[in-house]
């Protein structure tokens, strides 16, 4: 793909500069943008908007229907990633998969956070010892970001702890909409640096806190919903690994009287490709449980979150 931004249809050279100036320099950014989006950040009404998304469609083929071939084309570039455990690695299918987004949910101390510090540093880790070679972002809700960890990890897989965290780029959310804001701040990031992982931990709370009541119930979904399309839209450029956390409702969520019940309710599970239920186990262990999979068969694993880190 050859093609710049002004060989869409309807983009002169003014608003081929509008464009670039809010960011959108490739036309694959432009044809999986939101008409609204598009028309907010460049300035421009909401038709014209329309209309330089559907030319950037047809410039890219994006939207159209596509030969079962020419998908298992783009199947055949997921990349995977370990997790440090080979048994959670065999439920998912090999390791957490790129293209896709990844759903960790479970209570407090189930061990999310845990697993996105080790997916963060066995990222930096070249392929042949199940990484990606690359740089990750990881947006933190929660302030629970310990570098500390990443490097007991580091040191235990023999790598240099101060490289792995070079390559590790954290953003604090301080509320649910710069935390939407944050997807756009790692797809910038992603134009300068390989970034093949990309974390929010966790994706629900700031949600989950300013958006209380039945009254409120829409408003989130709606965002959420938004947020989860960015974040699919992020792994598709990218051909990177998205992961996020969840927590399950204590009281019983609007949607579901069940406690152990991801928050966000459809909108996350039907945007996320993996969800895998965590829960504690006797003597530190962790049970992981593949809730639903487009193309593997539910099931469960063990393992244990140790100083060293994540392991079978
Ligand atoms: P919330 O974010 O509160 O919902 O929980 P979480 O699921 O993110 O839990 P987190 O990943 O923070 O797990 C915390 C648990 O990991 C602790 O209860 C410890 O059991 C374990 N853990 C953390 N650090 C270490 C460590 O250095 N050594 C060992 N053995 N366990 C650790
Ligand atoms: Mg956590």
């Amino acid at each position: 793909m050859n093609k710049t931004i002004e060989d869409i249809p309807g983009v002169g050279p003014a608003i081929a500069e509008k464009l670039s100036e809010a960011g959108y320099t490739d036309i694959l950014d432009i044809a999986i943008a939101s008409p609204m989006d598009l028309a907010d950040k460049c300035d421009i009404g909401a038709k014209k908007a329309a209309d330089i998304i559907e030319g950037a469609k047809l410039c890219t083929e994006v939207g159209g229907f596509e030969t079962g071939s020419g998908i298992l084309e783009k199947r055949r570039q997921i990349t995977k990633l370990t997790t440090g455990s080979k048994e959670l690695d065999k439920l998912i299918g090999g390791g957490i998969e790129s293209q896709s987004i990844t759903e960790f949910f479970g209570e407090f101390g189930s061990s999310k956070t845990q697993l996105c510090f080790q997916l963060a540093v066995n990222a930096t880790l070249p392929e042949e010892r199940g990484g990606l070679n690359s740089d990750v972002a990881i947006i933190d809700s929660e302030n629970t970001f310990r570098p500390e960890r990443v490097i007991q990890m580091a040191n235990y897989l023999q790598v240099d702890p101060e490289e792995t965290l070079n390559k590790i780029h954290v953003a604090r959310a301080y509320n649910s909409s710069h935390q939407v804001l944050l997807v756009d701040k790692a797809g910038d990031l992603a134009k300068e640096l390989k970034i093949k992982l990309l974390i929010v931990d966790s994706l629900t709370s700031h949600f989950r806190a300013e958006y209380v009541g039945r009254g409120a119930l829409a408003g989130r979904q709606q965002i959420l919903n938004k947020h989860m399309h960015d974040l699919l839209n992020f792994a598709t450029i990218n051909n990177a690994a998205i992961v996020v956390t969840n927590q399950v409702a204590a009281k019983p969520d609007m949607f579901f009287g069940d406690p152990t019940r991801p928050i966000g309710g459809h909108i996350v599970g039907h945007t996320a490709t993996f969800r895998i239920y965590l829960r504690k186990g006797k003597a530190g262990k962790r049970v992981a449980r593949l809730i639903d999979s487009p193309n593997l068969p539910e099931g469960e694993a063990v393992f244990s979150v140790t100083e060293d880190g994540i392991k079978d």
